[in-house]
């Protein structure tokens, strides 16, 4: 996806200009994303049936309180950055780096499996950004989405645990 730099609020964060412009547009992806996961989560929460109905419906819906902290962190870091939080499910629609969430799945595997693939996908971004806020010279936001790839990690340890043997 190319990267414009966004125009920024009037700040006097410490940060250099040129560098809170791309790690405003880095996070605007991940604002998206996690908009985006956000509604996936609870897709599957309101429409999974099959074996472990009630444990697998309750995880679900815990991975979307854990995402919903995730989408307010990352948009306060943005507009702390100077940015224009893009967080509306139409803006999310353009700038996520998942795939559609398939409208038909209802067996708890299916969900599982994929659900599971959109973690590993978010995951995969969010290493790459921090390597990118690193080399920016912005520690903070490159620990916003370290803590924020810890979780992803969790959540994915809980869903993939169901086909591990
Ligand atoms: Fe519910």
């Amino acid at each position: 996806m190319a990267k414009t730099k966004p125009k920024l609020h009037q700040s006097k964060n410490p940060i250099a200009e040129n560098v809170r412009a791309s790690n405003v547009a880095l996070l605007q992806k991940h604002l998206a994303t996690a908009v985006d996961i956000t509604y996936q989560t609870k897709q599957a929460h309101w429409n999974v049936k099959g074996m472990n109905f009630i444990a697998v419906h309750k995880l679900f819906d815990e991975l979307h309180e854990v995402t919903e902290e995730f989408v307010d962190t990352i948009a306060e870091r943005l507009t702390a950055l100077g940015g224009q939080a893009h967080g509306t499910v139409q803006a999310a629609s353009e700038n996520t780096v998942l795939e559609p969430y398939p409208l038909d799945l209802v067996n708890s595997e299916d969900h599982l499996r994929q659900l599971s693939e959109a973690y590993a996908r978010w995951n995969a971004e969010v290493e790459k950004g921090i390597e990118e806020a690193s080399e920016s010279g912005d520690p903070l936001t490159e620990d916003l989405l370290t803590e924020v790839g810890r979780g992803l990690d969790k959540s994915l340890y809980f869903l993939e645990s169901h086909f591990q043997s």
